[in-house]
C-alpha cells in the first residue's frame, strides 16, 4: 500500500512534462535530421540532465506492481470529472507550465501537430482522431499525479525488468525487483499471454486507453496504450510476453511513434480553418462528454 507522501521535488522533479519528451527525442533523434541540429540536441545544460535522471530514478522506484494495481482502482472508475469533449482540451490545457520559458508549445499545440502531420500523410481519420487524443491522459497530473507517474517510458510490471529500458540501475530500488513473485523473466505472466494481459507502468497510455476504449478501431487503441513503450516499440524487448496480435499490432504503434516525437512545427496550424473538419471528425467517433 502507497501511504507514502511525497515531497514537492519527487511529484515535480522536471520543469515541465516536455522535458521527458525532448529527452525521448534527444535519445531517439529523428533520422534526417542534419547533424547540425542534432548538436543543437546535445546544447542541454547539464541540470536538464539531472531532472530527466532524477525522474527516472522516481519512476523506476516507484511503480510497482502494487502502485499500478491501485492507480487503475482508482482511475478506471472513471468519476473524477465529466465534460464535453472541447473542454477537455481546454482542461488539458491547464498543463501548460511557465516555468520552461523553451517550452513555447501548449498540450493542444502538441495534439494538433500530431494529428494534422497525420491527415497531411493520407492516413484514415480514426488516426487523425488518435494523433489528436493521445496526450488527454496527462490529465492525471491534474488530479494530483507525480509527473513520473503520468510521463516517461512505460515498462511491465510484475515480471523482470529490461535494461533497455533507460536508467536500468535504478530498477534495483524498486521493491518488486527483491520479490520473488515478481522478479523472474515471465513473473506473474504467462509465455506469449498477450499485452492485453500485462499490466504497464501507470501513466497517460494506459489512462487515454481505458478512456478511447470503445470509440476507436484496435490499430489506434494500440497507438494510444503503447506509444511510451518505447524498449518493445523501438527496441523489440519483451519479446516473451507478447502473442501474434500483438506482433500484428506493432507495426500500427511504430507508424505513429515519428508523428508523436517530430511533428512539432515552427508555424502552429491555423486553428480557425481546421476547426470545423476537427468538431465533425470528434462528433463521428466520439460520445459527446469525456469522463475522467
Ligand atoms: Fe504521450
Ligand atoms: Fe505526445
Amino acid at each position: 500500500m502507497s501511504n507514502k507522501q511525497f515531497t514537492e521535488q519527487e511529484i515535480n522533479p522536471l520543469n515541465s512534462l516536455d522535458e521527458w519528451e525532448e529527452a525521448v527525442v534527444e535519445r531517439y533523434p529523428e533520422p534526417d535530421v542534419t547533424a547540425k541540429s542534432k548538436e543543437e540536441y546535445r546544447n542541454y545544460s547539464d541540470p536538464a540532465r539531472d531532472t530527466v535522471r532524477e525522474f527516472y530514478r522516481l519512476n523506476h522506484t516507484y511503480q510497482t506492481y502494487d502502485f499500478v494495481q491501485e492507480k487503475k482502482a482508482d482511475y478506471l472508475r472513471f468519476n473524477k470529472k465529466e465534460m464535453p469533449v472541447w473542454q477537455a482540451f481546454d482542461f488539458l490545457n491547464q498543463l501548460v507550465d511557465d516555468s520552461d520559458p523553451d517550452t513555447d508549445l501548449d498540450q493542444f499545440q502538441h495534439l494538433l501537430q500530431t494529428s494534422e502531420t497525420i491527415r497531411q500523410d493520407g492516413h484514415p481519420d480514426w488516426m487523425v482522431l488518435t494523433g489528436l487524443m493521445h496526450d488527454m491522459g496527462k490529465v492525471l497530473c491534474l488530479f494530483g499525479e507525480p509527473q513520473w507517474a503520468v510521463v516517461g517510458d512505460t515498462f511491465p510490471v510484475g515480471c523482470g525488468y529490461s535494461d533497455k529500458v533507460v536508467y536500468p540501475e535504478y530498477f534495483k530500488d524498486n521493491p518488486d525487483y527483491n520479490d520473488p513473485r515478481f522478479n523472474t523473466q515471465l513473473g506473474v505472466y504467462e509465455k506469449g499471454c498477450g499485452l492485453r494481459n500485462v499490466h504497464m507502468s501507470w501513466g497517460h497510455d494506459e489512462y487515454v486507453y481505458q478512456m478511447m476504449k470503445d470509440h476507436l478501431p484496435e490499430e489506434g487503441l494500440y497507438m494510444l496504450r503503447f506509444h511510451s513503450f518505447y524498449a518493445w516499440h523501438r527496441e523489440g524487448e519483451f519479446d516473451y510476453l507478447l502473442d501474434d496480435h500483438d506482433r500484428e499490432m506493432l507495426k500500427w504503434v511504430k507508424l505513429f511513434n515519428p508523428y508523436d516525437l517530430y511533428s512539432k512545427t515552427p508555424v502552429p496550424p491555423d486553428w480557425k480553418a481546421l476547426k470545423p473538419y476537427y468538431e465533425d471528425l470528434v462528433a463521428k467517433y466520439l460520445p459527446d462528454t469525456i469522463k475522467f
